[in-house]
């Protein structure tokens, strides 16, 4: 039987001078999860938010925070993302995190949950070793930083490759998909296995953003 699709709006591309409106259309949505992309200037070329918003986020957010970390030396942060609230995953990028392991261990042993995240060019290959130890792998289907881009296609193919490997390995973890995922890419990711897709500018450009959610939802998965 198809499993239910998962869909985790992200709050990059919502309405920066009225973030309280587009937070709770997405708490009144069928979203599962509310997406936040932080970005430091250093491993992408783009600054977004800290902090001071994720906080501000997470105090009106009734759907559980998928937070991806688009910064060098995540775990430094570990401690401050874990006050953010109960239900709360954090994702690091495999590229960002040469002791990935150790990082994955510390952010599990807070009781959040562990997201690793794989750049365009990164093999689904590199997570071999720690598949069975994260909660989600986040596959880019953009090169991050930026709202907007264009899908890579290759990422059907990665989606198939990280689907096979979590099945010989017996494993649960969620794949998820972020990056130029709207109503014409979105039935592509969920047949080729995908559990979680993330939807900026899909969502909060389109002309109402509970019914454009509620139709990402309605896509029929693997
Ligand atoms: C990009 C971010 C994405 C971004 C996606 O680096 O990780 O989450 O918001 O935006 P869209 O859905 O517009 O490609
Ligand atoms: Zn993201």
């Amino acid at each position: 039987m198809a499993k239910e699709l998962k869909i985790a709006p992200s709050l990059l591309s919502a309405n920066f001078a009225n973030l309280s409106e587009d937070i709770d259309k997405i708490n009144r949505s069928e979203a599962d999860w509310l997406h936040l992309d932080v970005m430091d200037g250093v491993f992408v070329p783009n600054i977004s938010f800290g902090f001071p918003v994720l906080k501000a986020a997470a105090g009106i957010s009734t759907k559980p925070l998928d937070i991806h970390l688009m910064i060098v030396e995540p775990e430094k942060f570990i401690p401050q993302i874990r006050e953010l609230g109960e239900d709360v995953l954090m994702n690091v990028h495999y590229e960002a995190c040469p002791h990935l392991h150790r990082v994955i261990q510390e952010i599990k042993n807070t009781g959040m949950k562990a997201g690793v995240t794989l750049n365009p060019a990164t093999p689904v290959a590199m997570v071999t070793d720690i598949v069975e130890d994260v909660d989600m792998v986040l596959l880019m289907s953009v090169n991050p930083g930026f709202g907007g881009q264009k899908f890579i296609p290759h990422t059907i193919r990665k989606i198939a490759e990280l689907r096979e490997l979590i099945e010989r390995k017996g494993v649960h973890t969620l794949i998820e998909v972020d990056g130029g995922v709207n109503l014409q890419t979105a039935p592509l990711l969920a047949e080729a296995g995908a559990d979680i897709l993330v939807a900026g500018s899909a969502v909060f450009n389109s002309p109402d953003v509970i019914e454009t959610i509620r139709q990402l939802k309605s896509l029929k998965t693997l």
